[in-house]
Parts: structure tokens; sequence; C-alpha cells
């Protein structure tokens, strides 16, 4: 194993103990659902491209379930997920001056049936003004914040995304419960 310590969207070479031999490249977690889309095709391509001719690549992906199963997987009970999402305003406070009023937000997990993704959304509890990097941001009561993406997927749907980059499925394990997949791509 030969670890890539690298900003995964723009890393062209492979560690120097991976050249010249069989490549497999490790992309765990479903972190690719992190991307729209698009970014996914796109970041397909370019790992095809550093991981070379007749390279295998294993992809984690969370497949489509109920969206109750997902909802609870992040907003989960023990508030996990919502100290992660808020910590985005923590940060912006402490990293860009900004004077975010923590418990005037809400973490919201949000299923999008039309793009099959949840979303993770802070909610402002009141009209209020934030200065974030010295400008202002006004928000109505309701009005949201959309912070992170988590695609979900069926398995047509990421073979509809691998092909056009250059890579073929080639085994599937599958695990019924929760339904998350990892699949064997060959270039
Ligand atoms: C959904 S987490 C998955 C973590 C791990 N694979 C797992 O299964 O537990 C996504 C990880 O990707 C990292 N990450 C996000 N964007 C990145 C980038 N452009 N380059 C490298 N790492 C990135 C994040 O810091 C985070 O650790």
């Amino acid at each position: 194993i030969a670890p890539l310590v690298d900003d995964f969207t723009t890393a062209l070479d492979l560690p120097p103990a991976a050249r010249n031999r069989p490549v497999v490249g490790f992309f765990p977690g479903s972190t690719i659902g992190n991307f729209r889309p698009d970014e996914a095709t796109a970041f397909l391509t370019s790992a095809r491209k550093l991981l070379g001719e007749g390279a295998a690549f294993l992809v984690g992906i969370d497949l489509i379930k109920a969206p109750e199963i997902l909802i609870a997987a992040y907003d989960d009970a023990q508030g996990v997920t919502a100290a992660f999402n808020m910590n985005l305003l923590t940060r912006m406070n402490r990293e860009l001056d900004a004077t975010f009023d923590l418990a005037a937000f809400r973490h919201l997990a949000v299923w999008n049936p039309d793009e099959g993704r949840i979303e993770m959304h802070l909610e402002s509890q009141a009209e209020q003004t934030v200065r974030v990097a010295g400008r202002t941001f006004r928000f109505a009561a309701g009005e949201r914040l959309h912070t992170e993406n988590c695609h979900k997927f069926t398995l047509a749907g990421f073979e509809a995304l691998a092909r056009p980059a250059g890579w073929r499925i080639e085994t599937v394990w599958q695990w019924p419960d929760p339904a998350f997949a990892m699949v064997l791509l060959h270039a």
C-alpha cells in the first residue's frame, strides 16, 4: 500500500512506490457521494488518468434506501452530525471573523428525491444579520444555508457515471442492510 497524501480533485502523480506496478485505487466511505454527478464523472475521469491503463479502482457507494433511514443517519439521536454541520459556523467565527450565534441556527437533514441526495442545511431560527469577513449577510427566519450534499446511488446510476469516465464495473459486493456496495472498476 502506497498512500497518496494530496487533494484528490487535483492529484496528478502516483506515489513513487506505486509506479510501474499493477495499480488498484481505493476510494472508500462513499466519499464519491459528496460530488455532484458532473463532478463525480470528472473525478472518475482524472482517477482513470492517474491510475493508468490496466488499473483497477475499488469505490464505495452508499445505495438509495428509505428516506427515514437516511435522515436518521444524517440527523442522529446523539447529535454528532448536527455538531459536525454547526462546526462550519464555529470555524467561520474563528477563521473568517464571523459573528454567527450558534443558538440561532439549527441543523437539518433533507432528502432530495429529484437529485437522489441527502442535503445538510443550517436553518436560521430568526430574522438576523451576520458579519462574515467584513461583509454583512441578512437571514430571514427559516432561511437556510445549504452546506453539504451526500448523493446516494443505484448500481445502474453509478455505472452511468463511471462508464463515460473510462471504467467498467467488474465486481460488486453488496450489503443488504444498510444497503451499501463496494464496486471494483477496471480501466
Ligand atoms: C465522507 S468522509 C469519508 C472518510 C473515510 N473514507 C471513511 O470511510 O470513513 C470524506 C473524507 O474526504 C476528505 N476530503 C474531502 N475533500 C477532499 C479533497 N479534495 N482531497 C482529499 N481529501 C478530501 C475529507 O476530509 C474526509 O476525511
